[in-house]
């Protein structure tokens, strides 16, 4: 029987390429979203993939969320968290309010859909946990101290689970993408993603579906003997 899949923000951007690589790959996805009904629809009309709408953010919603499908569609065998939000501001104007929505959805987020899903992985004794960071959680980002702060989170987070979970065959992984073409870049304002692109050494926007292949990969039974790292996907851009 196929693997089933859960990818939280699966229905746009780096999820939703996420969501139909997977798919293509034969496992069995499922996509999370919390607010844009109107995408979802879309994107199942597309793709055929399930919808399951709750809030990363939410504790109680998130192990609601995971029984439904497990009830529904079977136990989560694979895990994605890339649901992330931005709230970018320099720290002399951030609110508290900036501070603790992207620390809740991006950090706390991860936190709770892990702790949905690993009695059931411990049980099965097979998990992949894939959760996505970002350049800007490595190298900092002017504006970003929050957005910087969940994103370096989530990556001690992944090798403290990955130490926990390595002799249950669970693998935590961390996948960090640099500047690619989503919406949540589109927000940036144009002459700052001007500059930002000019610095790319590959000079480029990533695409979607680039990011997905590596997801993709350390999901498959190949990635087994790979845990707790932090796969880059960035053109480059570290290194300049
Ligand atoms: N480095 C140095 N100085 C910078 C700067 C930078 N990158 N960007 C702006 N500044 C300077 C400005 O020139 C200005 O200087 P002066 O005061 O001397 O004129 C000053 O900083 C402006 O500071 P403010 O506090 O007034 O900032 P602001 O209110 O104008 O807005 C901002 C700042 C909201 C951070 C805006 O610059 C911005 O949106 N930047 C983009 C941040 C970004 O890259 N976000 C990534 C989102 S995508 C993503 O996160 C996905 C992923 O994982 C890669």
């Amino acid at each position: 029987m196929a693997r089933i899949a859960l990818v939280t923000g699966g229905v746009r951007g780096i999820g939703a390429a996420t969501c139909k690589a997977l798919k293509s790959a034969g496992y069995t996805v499922v996509a999370n979203y919390s607010a844009n009904t109107a995408a979802a629809d879309r994107f199942r009309n597309e793709t055929g993939i399930s919808t399951y709408k709750w809030d990363v953010a939410d504790f109680d919603a998130c192990q609601r969320g995971v029984d439904t499908v497990t009830k529904e569609v079977g136990p989560i065998d694979i895990l994605v968290n890339n649901a992330g939000i931005t709230r970018d501001s320099t720290l002399h104007k951030m609110t508290k309010e900036q501070w603790r929505a992207v620390i809740d959805v991006d950090l706390s987020g991860c936190f709770n859909m892990c702790h949905a899903v690993i009695e059931g992985m411990r049980e099965r004794r097979f998990g992949r946990i894939i959760s996505v960071s970002s350049i800007n959680g490595m190298a900092g980002q002017f504006g970003q101290t929050n957005y910087a702060a969940a994103k370096a989170g989530i990556i001690g987070f992944t090798k403290s689970l990955a130490l926990e979970g390595a002799g249950r065959n669970i693998t935590a992984n961390v996948v960090a993408p640099g500047y690619t073409d989503t919406d949540m870049v589109a927000a940036v304002p144009a002459d700052v993603l001007k500059q930002i692109v000019a610095s790319v050494p590959v000079g480029r926007l990533g695409r979607p579906d680039e990011v997905a292949r590596g997801i993709v990969f350390l999901a498959s039974d190949d990635a087994g003997f790979i845990t707790g790292v932090t796969l880059s996907i960035n053109g480059g851009k570290y290194l300049a």
